[in-house]
């Protein structure tokens, strides 16, 4: 029999976003191996219905599972919303870590501040969001922005585009003339687009995404079921992307390093 705490722990996403939170993990526990998978052929999930996101996400967390994953990180806050819920009831010996908007730390910072909560029109009409939102309406103005368009120009690599900052001056227009305090990034792809928002906002937006926090929690539900890696060791990661042209896979080693 495998000894489970040598298997890796598993972070899924719909594309490369999730890469965001693989980062966090390794900076954590850089013992420990991690298997990324990225769907960037059915990419982007956040347009997609909720049957069609639960039915994607469960048919690759099986795969991850026979693979011999240990945990599984879904690294998507939009495959979070639509599969998180039926994935724990699927697999309920499994530490299964989702991702949430980070709303509350984004309010506990800014109180009474005004605050975009900047996520995939799925992620938005979901549960998990509402409810959080409902939660802090009353400790500050929180604005929900849902952002199609937005995550491919991760996807696509395309960062400090004039491209990209002509999509942000557009979609962030509003914000300019009555300006927020803060940005939750409800989207792991976000995060890697955060300087070309801060470039267009203005230096005194801070912003606030979920993967320390998911990160963290990883942690812990692994100790908790003893299946932390040796420590004195350094971890591996491997790349897997369902875009079989190789393109995917080439810019996800560089996004881990950004
Ligand atoms: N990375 C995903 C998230 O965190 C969404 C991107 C998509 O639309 O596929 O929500």
């Amino acid at each position: 029999m495998t000894d489970k705490r040598t298997s890796p722990v598993a972070v899924f996403d719909s594309g490369m976003g999730g890469i965001s939170v693989l980062r966090e993990l390794y900076r954590l526990m850089p013992n420990e191996d991690y298997l990324f998978f990225g769907d960037s052929a059915n990419a982007p999930y956040g347009v997609r219905s909720v049957e069609e996101v639960r039915a994607l996400t469960h048919a690759h967390v099986a795969h991850l599972l026979e693979v011999g994953a240990k945990a599984v990180v879904v690294a998507c806050n939009t495959a979070t919303s639509a599969a998180i819920r039926t994935l724990r009831e699927a697999y309920p010996g499994v530490p299964m870590i989702g991702l949430e908007p980070a709303i509350k730390p984004a309010v506990e910072g800014n109180p009474g501040g005004r605050i975009l909560i900047l996520a995939t029109d799925l992620t938005i009409h979901q549960g998990k969001c509402r409810t959080l939102m409902e939660r802090y309406q009353n400790q500050a103005e929180l604005i929900p922005l849902g952002a199609p368009g937005l995550m491919e120009f991760v996807e696509a690599g395309k960062f400090h585009t004039p491209e990209l900052d002509a999509f942000l001056r557009q979609l962030l227009a509003p914000y300019l003339a009555d300006p927020v305090d803060a940005v939750v990034l409800g989207c792991t792809h976000y995060p890697f687009l955060q300087a070309d928002m801060a470039r267009v906002l203005g230096p005194r937006v801070r912003f606030y995404d979920g993967g320390a926090g998911a990160a963290r929690e990883t942690r812990f539900l692994l100790e908790q079921g003893g299946l932390r890696n040796r420590p004195d060791r350094e971890g591996q990661i491997t790349f897997q992307n369902s875009d079989p042209s190789g393109v995917h896979l080439e810019l996800s080693k560089r996004l881990f390093t950004l």
